[in-house]
């Protein structure tokens, strides 16, 4: 038998989810927008296994803790729910990203679960209900079952919450990321956005302010209009960790060459190469450009930074099968 595969690229949002209002489904205080990656993506492969006691979850060829076992286990359980079958699986997967540092490993890792997890349950799971099963794993996740520009529209309730696809982007933009650390971050996304959402003074703010940026990004992705899409998106992201700095204890996921790559970009703006910044929960920078322009971004960016540091990404493909 061919085992199939599923391939789910990692997504960046232009205008961030940073909070759940339902922990439990993952339904998230905010709608969000993203943009696709080709350059990131995650390869699962999920087998039932009759026989075992339990599932077994490998990632990058190295077998996972009970803990992170666990985790994978409790979202197979929403299909074995689902369809009545009780077999535990073997999961194999492949990160082409780094794991866990802020560069969206678990959007890609859990919309590629769902959907290897779909083929291996016989779930037949349509792309919007698809999406609905990502978001239970992880948020960002929601969005990563389709390429292009995606909404994550937060819905009224857990049958309403799904990525819908806005555009495919296939106007010259793209991102150069720039992998200041690639290590695990110390506070994941979920323990963070939580400590925000409970002791952020800011909070109120954010949630009125990035409603407002998310109507004003669609008309600029409408129209095409480059510049402004990049100014909303900095604004965005910067306003999303003025949350964190105002959260008890204070949070921060910057490293010095965060601020580095900050101001390298704004220099590239006075120098006349459109660029703008944003920044997820980890130190990395990702700079939102015009394709074209990406080669001399990355040129100058390499006074600094490392060339294997930076990393050209173009729009990314929705989830796709692929035959091992
Ligand atoms: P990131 O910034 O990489 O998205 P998060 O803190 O949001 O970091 O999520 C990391 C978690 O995502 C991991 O601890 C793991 O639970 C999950 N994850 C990452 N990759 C995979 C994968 N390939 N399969 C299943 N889960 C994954
Ligand atoms: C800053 O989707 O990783 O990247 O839902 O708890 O798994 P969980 O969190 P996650 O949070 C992503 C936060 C962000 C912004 C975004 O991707 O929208
Ligand atoms: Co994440």
């Amino acid at each position: 038998m061919i085992e199939k595969k599923v391939r789910a690229y990692t997504n960046i949002a232009l205008i961030k989810y940073w909070g759940k209002r339902n922990e439990e489904v993952i339904l998230p205080t905010s709608s969000s927008l993203s943009l696709t990656l080709d350059a990131f993506y995650t390869e699962t492969a999920v087998s039932l296994a009759t026989g075992a006691e339990k599932d077994i979850f490998y990632l990058n060829n190295t077998l996972q803790s009970v803990a992170a076992t666990e985790k994978v286990s409790r979202f197979l359980n929403l299909f074995r729910e689902a369809t009545g079958i009780q077999t535990p699986s073997v999961i194999r997967s492949t990160n082409y990203v780094p794991t866990s540092a802020g560069l969206a490993s678990s959007a890609s890792g859990m919309a590629a679960l769902a959907g290897a997890a779909n083929l291996a349950y016989g779930l037949n799971l349509d792309p919007k209900e698809l999406s609905k099963y990502a978001r239970r794993g992880s948020g960002s996740a929601t969005r990563s079952i389709y390429g292009g520009f995606v909404e994550w529209q937060m819905g009224t309730s857990a049958d309403d919450s799904y990525a819908v696809p806005i555009d495919d982007a296939n106007w010259d933009i793209g991102m150069v990321v720039i992998v200041v650390n690639s290590q695990r971050k110390a506070i994941s996304s979920r323990i963070g956005m939580k400590n925000t959402v409970e002791t952020s003074p800011f909070y109120a703010g954010w949630l009125e302010s990035t409603a407002k940026d998310l109507v004003e990004i669609k008309e600029a992705i409408r129209t095409r209009d480059f510049q402004k899409v990049g100014e909303i998106t900095e604004s965005n992201g910067m306003k999303m960790h003025g949350t964190m700095l105002g959260a008890n204890p204070p949070l921060s996921y910057w490293e010095p060459n965060s601020i580095m790559a900050m101001q390298m970009v704004r220099q590239l703006r006075n120098e006349g190469i459109p660029c703008y910044f944003t920044m997820d929960a980890g130190p990395n920078v990702k700079v939102l450009c015009r394709l074209s322009d990406s080669d001399k971004i990355k040129t100058k960016l390499a006074e600094i930074f490392d060339p294997e540091q930076l990393i050209i990404a173009g729009p990314g493909q929705a989830l796709q099968v692929i035959a091992e």
